[in-house]
């Protein structure tokens, strides 16, 4: 694959010379595949001759129109780290289709006021905070495993993916886990429908729910973030009703689905890579480097920035109002950047990768994540041994978010372990 294949004859805005106009939305997370590493073909766009800008002239996110797209990892940093250029006005901004006004909080704010919210919301991110959640996580994720280890299989994306980490965010939030098949059902039609009519619908549906919420922490408040936020205050001013709702719509978008994401994809690999399971069982200490090795190599959200004013790059100019798409799915993989970088290396150092993007907004839920995604991997393989997909199912992925439905996965259980409740004894 390469430039002339992509080539498309579809409008562009005018000042996008016609050489640029490119179809390469397998690299936008919108092609499922079953490579063993997802993001494979994502190395094209760094290919030579390659422009390093290249315009994909199709909707995206909740957008109707086009983007720029930027594939090197060099190129990326540039964007997120560039705030006088590029803003985040209007990023994740599916709310709009609803006719609301408020912005996401905090990722659609640019500095200066983007660091007062982030300030605010930090003290429930803290390393103090998580060392707090963290027995209350492990107990989550050990119940669980516990639940299924001694039946030899289970739907690890749908029965487990799917609802820990949702489970670790709605107690986080203060949100009841009884909405829990609604939330997702709302989160597919917006993520996943792109159908602007349907995203739409699921959005005032969310957003009333929302409002709801809020109302009834403001008349009694607990100790959660969602109360926290619902009656918070910033250097004595308290938010107003759309910074309010900016930021707990933006968490309960941001929250999700991320994480469940980053599990499937994860457990697909090592269910699929037995060397590097039984690495990983080897070698426990290596689970930080691991996690993290996982989160470079399933980087799931390509995100984006609006023009702010006109600038001149790589023979093209970028006019205001244009959209740029920072695609994290190639530069991950940007040997300028990484060593081998299509070889997963569960010891890799300095692994600055773009999963969680960079500069002011780097995701704010990224040690809760890493910190999750540490525990079930420890716990885990402590508890079940090696496990393979199950024969017949499907593994195909959609290299983004929401990417695996169903993942059957089994391993033998000793004859006199099955059906125990609580599966394989545990390792000390
Ligand atoms: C593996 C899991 C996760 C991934 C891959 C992920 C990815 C991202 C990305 C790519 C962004 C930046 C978007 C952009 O700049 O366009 C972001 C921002 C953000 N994420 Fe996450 N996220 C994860 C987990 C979480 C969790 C669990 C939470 C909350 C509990 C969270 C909350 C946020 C917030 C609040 C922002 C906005 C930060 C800012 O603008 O300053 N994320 N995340």
């Amino acid at each position: 694959m390469g430039m002339e294949e992509w080539r498309v004859d579809v409008p562009a805005p005018a000042h996008v010379p016609a050489d640029r106009v490119v179809d390469i939305r397998f690299a936008m997370g919108h092609v499922p595949n079953d490579r063993l590493d997802p993001y494979a073909e994502t190395d094209a766009l760094r290919a030579p001759g390659v422009p390093r800008l290249l315009f994909s002239p199709y909707p995206f996110s909740d957008k109707t129109c086009g983007t720029w797209c930027v594939s090197h990892y060099e190129d990326i940093r540039r964007v997120y780290e560039d705030n006088a250029h590029f803003s985040t006005e209007g990023v994740a901004q599916f709310q709009a289709l609803a006719g609301e006004t408020f912005p996401s909080i905090p990722l659609g704010v640019d500095p200066p006021d983007h660091g007062r919210y982030r300030r605010f919301l930090n003290s429930h991110f803290t390393p103090a905070s998580l060392n707090r959640m963290e027995p209350q996580i492990r107990a989550m994720a050990v119940g669980m495993i516990e639940g299924f280890a001694g039946k030899g299989e289970v739907d690890i994306a749908f029965d487990f993916g799917r609802i820990f980490p949702v489970r670790v965010f709605l107690d986080l939030m203060g949100l009841p886990f009884s909405m829990f098949e609604q939330f997702l059902a709302w989160e597919y039609e917006i993520l996943h429908s792109r159908d602007h009519g349907r995203m739409a619908d699921a959005v005032r549906q969310v957003i009333a729910y929302l409002r709801g919420f809020v109302a009834e922490k403001q008349a009694n408040p607990d100790d959660r973030l969602g109360s926290y936020i619902a009656n918070g205050s910033i250097d004595g001013t308290p938010l107003t009703e759309d910074e309010i709702m900016g930021m707990t719509w933006f968490l309960w978008l941001g929250g999700l689905d991320t994480v469940a994401s980053t599990i499937s994809q994860m457990f697909r690999r090592m269910a699929l890579d037995q060397a590097l399971q039984q690495r990983l069982r080897d070698e426990p200490d290596l689970v930080n480097s691991a996690v993290e090795e996982f989160l470079r190599t399933q980087p799931l959200v390509n995100s984006f920035r609006l023009v702010k004013k006109d600038l001149d790059w790589d023979g093209v100019t970028l006019k205001a109002g244009d959209y740029i798409t920072c695609l994290n799915s190639a530069g991950n993989f940007d040997p300028a950047q990484f060593r081998d970088p299509r070889t997963f290396d569960p010891a890799r150092q300095a692994n600055r990768h773009y999963t969680f993007v960079g500069g002011v907004h780097l995701c704010l839920g990224a040690h809760l994540a890493r910190r999750e995604l540490r525990i079930l991997l420890d716990e885990f393989l402590k508890r079940v041994p090696t496990f393979r997909v199950k024969p017949g199912a499907d593994t195909h992925v959609t290299p983004g978010l929401l990417s695996i439905r169903n993942l059957p996965i089994v391993w033998d259980v000793p004859a006199t372990n099955r059906g125990a409740v609580h599966g394989l004894p545990e390792a000390s």
